[in-house]
Protein backbone atom coordinates (compact mmCIF):
# COMPACT_ATOMS: atom_id res chain seq x y z
CA UNK A 1 0.00 0.00 0.00
CA UNK A 2 1.43 3.16 -1.21
CA UNK A 3 2.44 6.09 1.43
CA UNK A 4 3.76 9.34 1.24
CA UNK A 5 6.23 11.14 3.47
CA UNK A 6 5.72 15.06 3.97
CA UNK A 7 8.25 16.87 5.69
CA UNK A 8 6.17 20.26 6.15
CA UNK A 9 8.11 23.63 6.34
CA UNK A 10 8.87 24.46 2.71
CA UNK A 11 7.51 27.37 1.06
CA UNK A 12 6.50 25.82 -2.58
CA UNK A 13 8.45 28.65 -5.38
CA UNK A 14 8.21 28.52 -8.99
CA UNK A 15 5.69 26.83 -11.55
CA UNK A 16 3.66 23.50 -11.93
CA UNK A 17 1.68 22.41 -14.82
CA UNK A 18 -1.92 21.14 -14.56
CA UNK A 19 -3.04 18.27 -16.61
CA UNK A 20 -6.45 17.65 -18.44
CA UNK A 21 -9.74 17.39 -16.15
CA UNK A 22 -10.24 13.52 -14.74
CA UNK A 23 -14.17 14.67 -14.68
CA UNK A 24 -14.01 15.47 -18.25
CA UNK A 25 -12.30 12.64 -19.59
CA UNK A 26 -14.58 10.10 -18.06
CA UNK A 27 -17.29 11.14 -19.69
CA UNK A 28 -15.73 11.87 -23.40
CA UNK A 29 -14.30 8.73 -22.55
CA UNK A 30 -18.13 7.01 -22.24
CA UNK A 31 -19.05 9.04 -25.70
CA UNK A 32 -16.62 7.07 -27.77
CA UNK A 33 -19.76 4.11 -27.05
CA UNK A 34 -21.81 6.48 -29.14
CA UNK A 35 -19.94 5.88 -32.78
CA UNK A 36 -18.32 2.98 -34.57
CA UNK A 37 -16.05 5.55 -36.00
CA UNK A 38 -12.44 5.95 -33.43
CA UNK A 39 -12.51 8.86 -31.17
CA UNK A 40 -8.86 10.72 -30.33
CA UNK A 41 -9.01 12.30 -27.03
CA UNK A 42 -6.07 14.13 -26.02
CA UNK A 43 -4.82 15.84 -22.58
CA UNK A 44 -5.80 12.88 -20.62
CA UNK A 45 -4.44 12.79 -16.77
CA UNK A 46 -2.66 9.62 -16.55
CA UNK A 47 -4.46 9.16 -13.14
CA UNK A 48 -6.28 5.51 -12.06
CA UNK A 49 -9.81 6.95 -12.85
CA UNK A 50 -8.52 7.13 -16.14
CA UNK A 51 -6.93 3.47 -16.33
CA UNK A 52 -10.32 2.06 -14.91
CA UNK A 53 -12.56 3.52 -17.47
CA UNK A 54 -10.14 2.15 -20.18
CA UNK A 55 -10.47 -1.56 -18.48
CA UNK A 56 -14.35 -1.04 -18.51
CA UNK A 57 -14.58 -0.07 -22.17
CA UNK A 58 -12.04 -2.75 -23.08
CA UNK A 59 -14.50 -4.95 -21.06
CA UNK A 60 -17.45 -3.96 -23.04
CA UNK A 61 -15.34 -4.58 -26.80
CA UNK A 62 -14.25 -1.36 -27.06
CA UNK A 63 -10.11 -1.27 -28.57
CA UNK A 64 -7.96 1.33 -26.98
CA UNK A 65 -5.14 2.45 -28.16
CA UNK A 66 -2.53 4.77 -26.09
CA UNK A 67 -0.21 7.05 -28.74
CA UNK A 68 3.40 6.04 -28.04
CA UNK A 69 4.90 9.90 -29.31
CA UNK A 70 2.16 11.47 -26.59
CA UNK A 71 0.76 9.22 -23.92
CA UNK A 72 -1.73 11.87 -23.06
CA UNK A 73 -3.63 10.96 -26.53
CA UNK A 74 -5.90 8.02 -26.60
CA UNK A 75 -7.58 6.46 -28.95
CA UNK A 76 -11.08 4.58 -28.62
CA UNK A 77 -13.30 2.52 -30.90
CA UNK A 78 -16.27 0.80 -29.95
CA UNK A 79 -17.50 -0.68 -33.67
CA UNK A 80 -18.04 -4.10 -31.68
CA UNK A 81 -19.52 -4.19 -27.99
CA UNK A 82 -19.47 -7.38 -27.77
CA UNK A 83 -20.37 -7.50 -24.04
CA UNK A 84 -22.32 -4.20 -23.05
CA UNK A 85 -22.44 -5.09 -19.68
CA UNK A 86 -20.33 -2.99 -16.89
CA UNK A 87 -19.58 -5.46 -14.79
CA UNK A 88 -19.72 -4.96 -10.80
CA UNK A 89 -15.84 -5.58 -10.31
CA UNK A 90 -14.68 -2.59 -12.16
CA UNK A 91 -18.27 -0.87 -11.39
CA UNK A 92 -17.50 -1.00 -7.55
CA UNK A 93 -14.48 1.18 -7.51
CA UNK A 94 -15.45 3.85 -9.34
CA UNK A 95 -18.89 5.55 -9.22
CA UNK A 96 -18.17 7.19 -12.83
CA UNK A 97 -18.47 3.61 -14.64
CA UNK A 98 -22.48 4.66 -14.37
CA UNK A 99 -21.44 7.51 -16.77
CA UNK A 100 -21.84 4.38 -19.90
CA UNK A 101 -25.39 3.61 -18.98
CA UNK A 102 -27.01 6.46 -21.47
CA UNK A 103 -24.79 6.03 -24.46
CA UNK A 104 -25.07 1.47 -24.01
CA UNK A 105 -28.48 2.44 -24.58
CA UNK A 106 -28.57 5.18 -27.12
CA UNK A 107 -25.84 2.97 -28.78
CA UNK A 108 -27.45 -0.56 -28.51
CA UNK A 109 -30.58 -0.27 -27.23
CA UNK A 110 -29.47 -2.53 -24.44
CA UNK A 111 -27.66 -2.08 -21.30
CA UNK A 112 -26.47 -4.15 -18.47
CA UNK A 113 -24.60 -1.98 -15.57
CA UNK A 114 -23.88 -2.76 -12.09
CA UNK A 115 -25.61 -0.20 -9.57
CA UNK A 116 -22.39 1.75 -8.26
CA UNK A 117 -23.64 1.76 -4.37
CA UNK A 118 -22.18 4.55 -2.28
CA UNK A 119 -18.59 5.49 -1.99
CA UNK A 120 -17.05 7.51 1.36
CA UNK A 121 -18.27 11.00 0.43
CA UNK A 122 -22.29 9.43 0.22
CA UNK A 123 -24.91 7.58 -0.96
CA UNK A 124 -24.44 8.51 -4.64
CA UNK A 125 -27.92 7.69 -5.97
CA UNK A 126 -28.08 7.93 -9.79
CA UNK A 127 -32.16 7.69 -9.75
CA UNK A 128 -32.32 10.98 -11.90
CA UNK A 129 -30.52 9.17 -14.45
CA UNK A 130 -32.60 6.28 -14.48
CA UNK A 131 -36.24 8.81 -13.93
CA UNK A 132 -34.69 10.56 -17.18
CA UNK A 133 -34.24 7.43 -19.20
CA UNK A 134 -37.38 6.04 -18.19
CA UNK A 135 -38.91 9.42 -19.51
CA UNK A 136 -37.22 8.35 -22.83
CA UNK A 137 -38.94 5.46 -23.42
CA UNK A 138 -36.48 2.80 -21.85
CA UNK A 139 -37.50 0.05 -19.39
CA UNK A 140 -35.08 -0.45 -16.73
CA UNK A 141 -35.29 -3.27 -14.28
CA UNK A 142 -33.03 -3.52 -11.26
CA UNK A 143 -31.69 -7.43 -10.02
CA UNK A 144 -29.00 -9.02 -8.65
CA UNK A 145 -27.15 -5.80 -8.15
CA UNK A 146 -27.27 -4.79 -11.67
CA UNK A 147 -30.05 -2.41 -13.69
CA UNK A 148 -31.03 -3.63 -17.57
CA UNK A 149 -32.14 -1.43 -19.37
CA UNK A 150 -33.32 -2.18 -22.91
CA UNK A 151 -35.33 0.20 -25.61
CA UNK A 152 -35.87 0.07 -29.55
CA UNK A 153 -34.77 3.44 -29.78
CA UNK A 154 -34.70 6.10 -27.37
CA UNK A 155 -37.65 9.11 -27.49
CA UNK A 156 -36.53 12.61 -27.10
CA UNK A 157 -38.40 14.39 -23.99
CA UNK A 158 -38.81 17.45 -21.50
CA UNK A 159 -36.48 16.12 -18.94
CA UNK A 160 -36.03 18.74 -15.95
CA UNK A 161 -33.81 17.36 -13.02
CA UNK A 162 -35.22 17.37 -9.59
CA UNK A 163 -31.39 18.18 -8.15
CA UNK A 164 -28.68 19.23 -10.41
CA UNK A 165 -26.43 16.19 -11.19
CA UNK A 166 -23.35 16.49 -12.84
CA UNK A 167 -23.38 12.85 -14.29
CA UNK A 168 -26.91 12.78 -14.47
CA UNK A 169 -26.72 15.98 -16.95
CA UNK A 170 -23.95 14.18 -19.13
CA UNK A 171 -25.36 10.54 -18.99
CA UNK A 172 -28.72 11.60 -20.16
CA UNK A 173 -26.83 14.44 -22.71
CA UNK A 174 -25.59 11.15 -24.27
CA UNK A 175 -28.74 9.53 -24.40
CA UNK A 176 -30.56 12.37 -25.81
CA UNK A 177 -27.97 13.27 -28.86
CA UNK A 178 -29.00 9.51 -30.62
CA UNK A 179 -32.63 9.38 -29.70
CA UNK A 180 -35.72 9.88 -31.80
CA UNK A 181 -36.92 13.67 -32.23
CA UNK A 182 -36.15 17.13 -29.66
CA UNK A 183 -35.10 16.55 -25.84
CA UNK A 184 -35.35 19.48 -23.75
CA UNK A 185 -33.68 19.38 -20.14
CA UNK A 186 -33.82 22.05 -17.81
CA UNK A 187 -32.55 22.47 -14.04
CA UNK A 188 -28.65 21.06 -15.80
CA UNK A 189 -25.05 20.56 -14.24
CA UNK A 190 -23.15 24.29 -15.65
CA UNK A 191 -19.67 22.58 -14.52
CA UNK A 192 -17.33 22.92 -17.29
CA UNK A 193 -16.94 19.37 -17.82
CA UNK A 194 -20.44 19.21 -19.58
CA UNK A 195 -19.28 21.47 -21.79
CA UNK A 196 -16.51 19.92 -22.29
CA UNK A 197 -18.25 16.82 -23.25
CA UNK A 198 -21.11 18.68 -25.30
CA UNK A 199 -17.85 20.20 -27.26
CA UNK A 200 -16.74 16.58 -27.89
CA UNK A 201 -20.59 15.43 -28.72
CA UNK A 202 -20.62 18.27 -31.40
CA UNK A 203 -17.61 17.49 -32.75
CA UNK A 204 -18.92 13.94 -33.42
CA UNK A 205 -21.64 15.69 -35.33
CA UNK A 206 -24.34 16.33 -32.40
CA UNK A 207 -26.95 19.04 -32.29
CA UNK A 208 -26.52 20.37 -28.79
CA UNK A 209 -28.27 24.09 -27.72
CA UNK A 210 -26.91 26.12 -24.73
CA UNK A 211 -24.05 23.43 -23.30
CA UNK A 212 -22.72 25.17 -20.01
CA UNK A 213 -26.36 26.34 -19.46
CA UNK A 214 -29.14 25.28 -16.96
CA UNK A 215 -31.29 24.60 -20.36
CA UNK A 216 -29.99 22.35 -23.05
CA UNK A 217 -31.83 21.34 -26.00
CA UNK A 218 -31.09 18.32 -27.92
CA UNK A 219 -31.79 17.54 -31.80
CA UNK A 220 -31.41 13.08 -31.78
CA UNK A 221 -29.28 12.30 -35.00
CA UNK A 222 -29.23 8.90 -36.35
CA UNK A 223 -25.18 8.24 -36.07
CA UNK A 224 -22.57 10.48 -34.90
CA UNK A 225 -18.75 10.28 -36.37
CA UNK A 226 -15.40 10.17 -35.03
CA UNK A 227 -13.72 12.91 -33.94
CA UNK A 228 -10.88 14.59 -32.27
CA UNK A 229 -10.83 16.41 -29.07
CA UNK A 230 -8.68 18.11 -26.50
CA UNK A 231 -9.54 17.99 -22.77
CA UNK A 232 -9.80 21.07 -20.70
CA UNK A 233 -7.28 21.59 -17.74
CA UNK A 234 -8.37 19.89 -14.26
CA UNK A 235 -9.67 23.21 -12.12
CA UNK A 236 -9.67 21.07 -9.20
CA UNK A 237 -6.03 20.22 -9.15
CA UNK A 238 -5.20 23.97 -10.17
CA UNK A 239 -7.46 25.00 -7.07
CA UNK A 240 -5.45 22.87 -5.31
CA UNK A 241 -2.24 23.72 -6.51
CA UNK A 242 -3.21 27.21 -5.47
CA UNK A 243 -3.64 26.19 -1.83
CA UNK A 244 -0.70 24.80 -1.62
CA UNK A 245 1.06 27.97 -2.70
CA UNK A 246 -1.24 30.22 -0.35
CA UNK A 247 -0.89 27.45 2.67
CA UNK A 248 3.01 27.20 2.82
CA UNK A 249 3.24 31.35 2.25
CA UNK A 250 5.32 30.56 -1.40
CA UNK A 251 5.30 31.88 -4.74
CA UNK A 252 3.30 29.13 -6.75
CA UNK A 253 2.46 29.65 -10.98
CA UNK A 254 0.08 27.34 -11.41
CA UNK A 255 0.18 27.05 -15.68
CA UNK A 256 -2.07 25.22 -18.15
CA UNK A 257 -4.84 26.06 -16.63
CA UNK A 258 -8.09 28.03 -17.18
CA UNK A 259 -8.87 30.80 -14.78
CA UNK A 260 -11.97 31.29 -16.39
CA UNK A 261 -13.33 28.00 -14.48
CA UNK A 262 -11.74 29.00 -10.89
CA UNK A 263 -13.59 31.98 -10.13
CA UNK A 264 -15.16 31.16 -6.85
CA UNK A 265 -11.61 29.71 -5.68
CA UNK A 266 -9.61 32.43 -6.99
CA UNK A 267 -12.05 34.65 -5.12
CA UNK A 268 -11.89 33.39 -1.67
CA UNK A 269 -8.41 32.87 -1.83
CA UNK A 270 -8.01 36.41 -2.39
CA UNK A 271 -10.73 37.01 0.70
CA UNK A 272 -8.16 34.92 2.69
CA UNK A 273 -5.84 36.85 2.47
CA UNK A 274 -3.31 35.25 -0.16
CA UNK A 275 -2.22 37.57 -2.74
CA UNK A 276 -3.51 36.03 -6.41
CA UNK A 277 -3.47 37.48 -9.67
CA UNK A 278 -4.67 35.57 -13.28
CA UNK A 279 -2.13 35.78 -16.53
CA UNK A 280 -3.65 35.75 -19.76
CA UNK A 281 -6.20 32.84 -20.15
CA UNK A 282 -3.76 29.95 -18.73
CA UNK A 283 -1.63 30.89 -15.95
CA UNK A 284 -2.71 31.74 -11.87
CA UNK A 285 0.07 33.17 -9.57
CA UNK A 286 -0.69 32.84 -6.05
CA UNK A 287 1.50 34.78 -3.24
CA UNK A 288 1.12 33.84 0.69
CA UNK A 289 3.64 35.02 3.61
CA UNK A 290 1.13 37.60 5.03
CA UNK A 291 -1.31 36.36 7.58
CA UNK A 292 -3.99 34.68 6.21
CA UNK A 293 -7.59 35.69 7.67
CA UNK A 294 -10.42 33.51 8.05
CA UNK A 295 -13.81 33.17 5.27
CA UNK A 296 -16.33 31.38 5.12
CA UNK A 297 -17.50 28.80 2.99
CA UNK A 298 -20.85 27.38 1.15
CA UNK A 299 -20.08 24.48 -1.25
CA UNK A 300 -22.60 25.04 -4.25
CA UNK A 301 -23.14 23.31 -7.81
CA UNK A 302 -20.98 25.65 -10.63
CA UNK A 303 -19.98 28.73 -10.63
CA UNK A 304 -20.69 28.65 -6.81
CA UNK A 305 -17.85 27.19 -4.64
CA UNK A 306 -16.74 23.51 -5.67
CA UNK A 307 -17.05 20.94 -2.89
CA UNK A 308 -14.36 19.13 -4.61
CA UNK A 309 -12.36 21.73 -3.27
CA UNK A 310 -14.14 22.08 0.15
CA UNK A 311 -11.49 19.46 1.98
CA UNK A 312 -8.55 21.79 0.38
CA UNK A 313 -9.91 25.30 1.28
CA UNK A 314 -10.37 23.73 5.05
CA UNK A 315 -6.91 22.66 5.48
CA UNK A 316 -6.09 26.72 4.39
CA UNK A 317 -8.60 27.72 6.92
CA UNK A 318 -6.76 25.92 9.89
CA UNK A 319 -3.95 27.91 9.48
CA UNK A 320 -6.21 31.42 9.11
CA UNK A 321 -6.51 34.11 11.96
CA UNK A 322 -10.11 33.88 13.18
CA UNK A 323 -12.96 31.26 12.60
CA UNK A 324 -14.03 30.43 8.87
CA UNK A 325 -17.74 27.96 8.65
CA UNK A 326 -17.37 25.56 6.20
CA UNK A 327 -20.81 24.52 4.99
CA UNK A 328 -21.11 21.30 2.42
CA UNK A 329 -23.96 21.71 0.65
CA UNK A 330 -23.57 18.83 -1.92
CA UNK A 331 -22.85 15.26 -0.17
CA UNK A 332 -23.76 14.14 3.34
CA UNK A 333 -20.56 13.21 4.26
CA UNK A 334 -17.69 14.92 3.03
CA UNK A 335 -16.30 15.61 6.22
CA UNK A 336 -13.74 12.49 6.78
CA UNK A 337 -10.79 15.09 6.43
CA UNK A 338 -11.78 16.81 9.64
CA UNK A 339 -10.22 14.00 12.32
CA UNK A 340 -7.44 13.31 10.50
CA UNK A 341 -6.54 17.27 10.33
CA UNK A 342 -7.40 17.06 14.27
CA UNK A 343 -4.84 14.73 14.60
CA UNK A 344 -2.92 17.35 13.36
CA UNK A 345 -3.46 19.41 15.61
CA UNK A 346 -6.34 21.31 13.61
CA UNK A 347 -9.30 23.27 15.86
CA UNK A 348 -12.39 22.19 13.70
CA UNK A 349 -15.82 21.37 15.31
CA UNK A 350 -18.83 19.76 12.72
CA UNK A 351 -22.19 20.14 13.16
CA UNK A 352 -24.54 18.76 10.43
CA UNK A 353 -23.36 19.89 7.55
CA UNK A 354 -21.22 22.32 8.89
CA UNK A 355 -17.62 22.48 10.34
CA UNK A 356 -16.07 25.34 12.19
CA UNK A 357 -12.84 25.90 12.30
CA UNK A 358 -10.43 27.85 14.26
CA UNK A 359 -7.23 29.59 13.51
CA UNK A 360 -4.26 29.63 13.43
CA UNK A 361 -3.22 25.85 14.57
CA UNK A 362 0.30 24.90 14.49
CA UNK A 363 -0.23 21.56 12.96
CA UNK A 364 2.46 18.67 14.13
CA UNK A 365 3.36 16.36 11.63
CA UNK A 366 1.03 12.50 12.09
CA UNK A 367 1.08 9.48 10.46
CA UNK A 368 -2.98 9.58 9.24
CA UNK A 369 -4.71 7.58 6.78
CA UNK A 370 -6.54 8.75 3.16
CA UNK A 371 -10.02 8.21 3.28
CA UNK A 372 -11.44 9.54 0.00
CA UNK A 373 -9.69 11.43 -3.10
CA UNK A 374 -10.65 15.11 -2.06
CA UNK A 375 -9.55 14.44 1.75
CA UNK A 376 -6.51 13.04 0.66
CA UNK A 377 -5.17 16.16 -0.70
CA UNK A 378 -6.38 17.91 2.31
CA UNK A 379 -4.17 16.14 4.16
CA UNK A 380 -0.98 16.81 1.97
CA UNK A 381 -1.54 20.28 2.29
CA UNK A 382 -1.96 20.40 6.00
CA UNK A 383 1.25 18.37 6.19
CA UNK A 384 2.69 20.52 3.57
CA UNK A 385 2.81 22.89 6.81
CA UNK A 386 2.69 20.73 9.73
CA UNK A 387 6.26 20.61 11.74
CA UNK A 388 8.00 17.14 11.37
CA UNK A 389 7.29 14.08 8.96
CA UNK A 390 3.93 13.18 8.34
CA UNK A 391 3.03 9.92 6.86
CA UNK A 392 0.07 9.22 4.33
CA UNK A 393 -1.30 6.17 3.97
CA UNK A 394 -3.73 4.76 1.32
CA UNK A 395 -2.46 7.34 -1.51
CA UNK A 396 -3.85 5.05 -3.97
CA UNK A 397 -7.21 7.44 -3.15
CA UNK A 398 -5.05 10.37 -4.38
CA UNK A 399 -3.74 8.67 -7.44
CA UNK A 400 -7.46 8.32 -8.61
CA UNK A 401 -7.18 12.32 -9.71
CA UNK A 402 -3.91 13.58 -9.26
CA UNK A 403 -1.39 12.63 -11.91
CA UNK A 404 1.80 12.24 -9.92
CA UNK A 405 1.15 14.92 -7.30
CA UNK A 406 4.36 14.11 -5.20
CA UNK A 407 6.73 14.34 -8.49
CA UNK A 408 4.69 18.04 -9.12
CA UNK A 409 5.05 19.49 -5.57
CA UNK A 410 8.62 18.62 -4.95
CA UNK A 411 9.57 20.28 -8.49
CA UNK A 412 8.60 23.24 -6.39
CA UNK A 413 10.13 22.53 -3.39
CA UNK A 414 8.15 20.24 -1.43
CA UNK A 415 9.72 17.57 0.90
CA UNK A 416 7.67 14.78 0.06
CA UNK A 417 8.42 11.45 -1.78
CA UNK A 418 6.39 8.23 -2.10
CA UNK A 419 7.34 5.11 -0.24
CA UNK A 420 5.98 1.39 -1.41
CA UNK A 421 5.49 0.29 -4.85
CA UNK A 422 5.65 3.00 -7.39
CA UNK A 423 2.77 4.50 -9.58
CA UNK A 424 2.54 2.31 -12.82
CA UNK A 425 4.65 4.19 -15.30
CA UNK A 426 3.09 5.00 -19.08
CA UNK A 427 4.85 1.77 -19.97
CA UNK A 428 3.40 -0.28 -17.49
CA UNK A 429 -0.09 0.63 -17.77
CA UNK A 430 0.29 0.62 -21.74
CA UNK A 431 1.25 -2.77 -21.58
CA UNK A 432 -1.68 -3.43 -19.02
CA UNK A 433 -3.92 -2.51 -21.86
CA UNK A 434 -2.96 -3.81 -25.43
C1 LIG B 1 -19.63 14.62 -10.07
O1 LIG B 1 -20.13 13.54 -9.32
C2 LIG B 1 -18.12 14.58 -9.92
N1 LIG B 1 -17.61 13.32 -10.47
C3 LIG B 1 -17.75 14.69 -8.44
O2 LIG B 1 -16.34 14.72 -8.35
C4 LIG B 1 -18.32 16.01 -7.90
O3 LIG B 1 -18.06 16.09 -6.51
C5 LIG B 1 -19.83 16.06 -8.14
O4 LIG B 1 -20.12 15.86 -9.54
C6 LIG B 1 -20.44 17.39 -7.71
O5 LIG B 1 -19.81 18.43 -8.41
C7 LIG B 1 -17.51 13.19 -11.81
O6 LIG B 1 -17.82 14.10 -12.57
C8 LIG B 1 -16.96 11.89 -12.31
P1 LIG B 1 -23.83 14.70 -8.69
P2 LIG B 1 -21.68 13.11 -9.48
O7 LIG B 1 -24.64 13.72 -9.45
O8 LIG B 1 -22.15 13.42 -10.84
C9 LIG B 1 -27.37 13.71 -5.74
C10 LIG B 1 -14.23 14.17 -7.46
O9 LIG B 1 -13.77 14.38 -6.33
N2 LIG B 1 -27.88 12.83 -6.79
O10 LIG B 1 -23.64 16.06 -9.27
O11 LIG B 1 -21.78 11.72 -9.00
C11 LIG B 1 -26.03 13.24 -5.15
O12 LIG B 1 -26.25 12.28 -4.14
C12 LIG B 1 -15.66 13.69 -7.62
O13 LIG B 1 -13.62 14.37 -8.53
C13 LIG B 1 -29.10 12.20 -6.62
O14 LIG B 1 -29.76 12.36 -5.59
O15 LIG B 1 -22.38 14.07 -8.46
C14 LIG B 1 -25.44 14.52 -4.62
O16 LIG B 1 -25.98 14.81 -3.35
C15 LIG B 1 -16.31 13.37 -6.27
N3 LIG B 1 -29.57 11.37 -7.59
C16 LIG B 1 -25.92 15.58 -5.61
O17 LIG B 1 -27.03 14.97 -6.30
C17 LIG B 1 -28.88 11.17 -8.77
O18 LIG B 1 -29.37 10.42 -9.65
C18 LIG B 1 -24.88 15.97 -6.66
O19 LIG B 1 -24.35 14.77 -7.19
C19 LIG B 1 -27.64 11.83 -8.94
C20 LIG B 1 -27.17 12.66 -7.95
Amino acid sequence: MDKFVIRGGNPLVGTVRVSGAKNSALPCMAAAILTEDEITLENLPHVRDINTERKLLSSMGAEIWVDDTKPDRVKICCRTLSDPVAKYEIVKTMRASSLVLGPLIARAGVARVAMPGGCAIGGRPIDLHIRGLEKMGAVITQEHGYLEARVERLLGAHLVFDKITVTGTEDLLMAAVLAEGETLMENCAREPEVADLAALLIAMGAKIEGAGTSTMRVQGVSSLHGARYRINPDRIEAGTFLIAGAITGGDLTVADCNPAHMSAVINKLQEAGARVDVFGTDAVRVRGGGQLRAADISTEEYPGFPTDMQAQYMALATQAEGVSLVEENIFENRFMHVQELARMGANIKVEGRTATVRGPAKLSAAAVMCSDLRASASLVLAALVADGESILDRVYHMDRGYERIEEKLAGVGAQIYRMGNVFPTREDEKTAIE
